[in-house]
């Protein structure tokens, strides 16, 4: 028992140390990609303050691209009344043929709770949609938000608790995004069209500015330089020899028996909604749903 305990332990142990690479200044990893002059920076540029208002949104990405490990960022979301807008958070390759991982925060009127959407991108088809509320308030503080990446998986993390896994089934003949490299974004836009009560309450530009403020901004992933041919990148950054990355360690390959339970608690209370479940959408069941465990 107390063997057990002891190996559950070192387990999260792993995982934990893992996501403790330390963070980095926003402009050591990432840049403005859009609207410089919505960006604005506090406390020696630790803060990133992007707003949107009824000129523009804005949007950074990070310098590098990446395949493997897991890139974490702080986000106060937008206070008050967030109605209309969408703040994303994603990881994304370049093509027609793209994969992407997205989280994706839509506002609401004061007080009516955010809504997180998340979804996964494989060769281009999204359409994997899930939404869930939150069991805090992600305007009042920073909560972290991480997307985790290897061969086996890709978790998405709120505050370390895991709240989507995405498996890889390749032995069920399902594709996994595992060979193309990604870069990190975040925007911050107007999608009164869609996204606050299926696009019935609409953006107050009246409360514009609407500032959502990142920190903390960590990346401990496989970084691959721009000249790797697509062809290579999964070599670039595979396990072996004395190149070993913590992501390929078996202890990470799935989630812990606490990360399990999370997700289990996470999805019981927090789902609103789930793509697998949606049977007017999807009168036929999407593959990954009749094998992904959750
Ligand atoms: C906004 O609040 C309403 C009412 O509480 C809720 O039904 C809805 O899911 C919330 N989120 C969005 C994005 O509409
Ligand atoms: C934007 O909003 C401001 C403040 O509400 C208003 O004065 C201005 O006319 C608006 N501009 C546009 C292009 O809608």
């Amino acid at each position: 028992m107390a063997k057990l305990a002891a190996a559950i332990l070192a387990v999260s142990a792993a995982f934990f140390i893992a996501g403790c690479a330390g963070s980095s200044k926003f402009d050591d990893l990432f840049k403005p990609s859009w609207a410089f002059d919505h960006f604005a920076y506090d406390n020696q540029g630790e803060v990133v303050n992007m707003k949107l208002d009824n000129f523009s949104g804005a949007g950074f990405a990070s310098k590098s691209k990446y395949l493997f490990g897991k890139v974490s960022v702080q986000i106060k979301l937008v206070g008050g009344d967030s109605a209309g807008t969408v703040t994303a958070f994603y990881m994304s390759s370049e093509g027609q043929f793209h994969n992407e991982f997205d989280f994706e925060f839509l506002g609401n009127k004061t007080g009516e709770p955010y809504l997180v959407q998340t979804n996964v991108y494989v060769n281009g088809v999204g359409n994997r949609e899930q939404r869930l509320n939150l069991w805090f308030d992600p305007t009042k503080g920073f909560h972290t938000y991480s997307l985790f990446w290897n061969r086996r998986q890709v978790v998405f993390l709120v505050d370390e608790t895991p709240v989507r896994v995405h498996s890889n089934l390749e032995h069920k003949g399902i594709p996994f995004p595992k060979d193309q490299a990604m870069g990190v974004y975040s925007s911050i836009w107007n999608a009164d069209d869609w996204a606050t009560q299926g696009g019935l309450v609409k953006t107050d530009w009246s409360h514009a500015p609407f500032v959502a403020s990142y920190q903390g901004f960590e990346i401990d992933a496989c970084a691959v330089p721009g000249e790797v041919a697509a062809a290579d990148v999964q070599k670039q950054c595979s396990s072996g020899g004395d190149k070993r990355y913590w992501w390929d360690e078996p202890t990470v390959s799935e989630l812990n028996v606490h990360q399990s339970h999370q997700l289990v608690w996470v999805r019981a209370n927090h789902m609103v909604y789930d793509y697998c479940s949606d049977t007017a959408r999807f009168p036929a069941t999407p593959a990954e749903c009749l094998h992904h465990r959750h």
